[in-house]
């Protein structure tokens, strides 16, 4: 009976042992996977907003040449862009503010939808005017958005395709 019994415990303790053991190869695999993830490349908030600034260039050229299509894939591209900072630069103040650029984009989306070119103007000045209103909010206000004069992107031809 006693032999038993000291059996079970030592075969107790072993099992013990190994859990401890396992948890340590964990910890070691957490430990260097953070370690990876904090070396990770992660766009900044002005990388973002260096994108925005093209795509709100493009969009106007878009929506200039009525080529809704682009232009509707335009503002998509900026929308997305403003989720990314929400997703990837949430610890950021700035980003607590976001929200306001939401109904100026959706009015912008509107008037591509409805193909409608003055709504489209109008839609476009109050986006840009909520750009810098948000820039004067967060201490950024020296950094002026205007409604682009000629397409930096001659690459690129804004005309439909149809
Ligand atoms: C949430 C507030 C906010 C909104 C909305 C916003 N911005 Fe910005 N923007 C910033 C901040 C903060 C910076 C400075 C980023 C940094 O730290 O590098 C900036 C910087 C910029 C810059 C300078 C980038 C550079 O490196 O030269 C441009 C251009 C710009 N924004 C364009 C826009 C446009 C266009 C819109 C509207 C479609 C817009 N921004 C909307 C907060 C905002």
């Amino acid at each position: 009976m006693r032999q038993i019994l000291l059996i079970t415990l030592t075969f107790g303790l072993f099992a013990c042992n190994q859990q401890t053991d396992n948890t340590k190869i964990l910890q070691n695999r957490i430990d260097s996977l953070e370690i990876k993830l904090a070396d990770t490349y992660k766009p900044g908030f002005g990388d973002f907003m260096s994108s925005i600034q093209a795509h709100h260039s493009k969009l106007w050229f878009a929506g200039q040449n009525e080529n809704w299509k682009l232009a509707d894939f335009e503002v998509v591209e900026i929308m997305e862009y403003f989720e990314a900072i929400q997703k990837f630069q949430s610890e950021r103040k700035e980003t607590q503010v976001i929200g306001m650029i939401i109904p100026p984009l959706d009015s912008v989306n509107i008037a591509i939808q409805q193909k409608n070119p003055a709504l489209f103007k109008s839609s476009y000045i109050s986006l840009t005017n909520a750009c810098n209103k948000c820039h004067q909010a967060v201490e950024f206000g020296f950094n002026v958005v205007k409604i682009p004069d000629s397409s930096p992107f001659s690459n690129q031809d804004f005309r439909p395709v149809e």
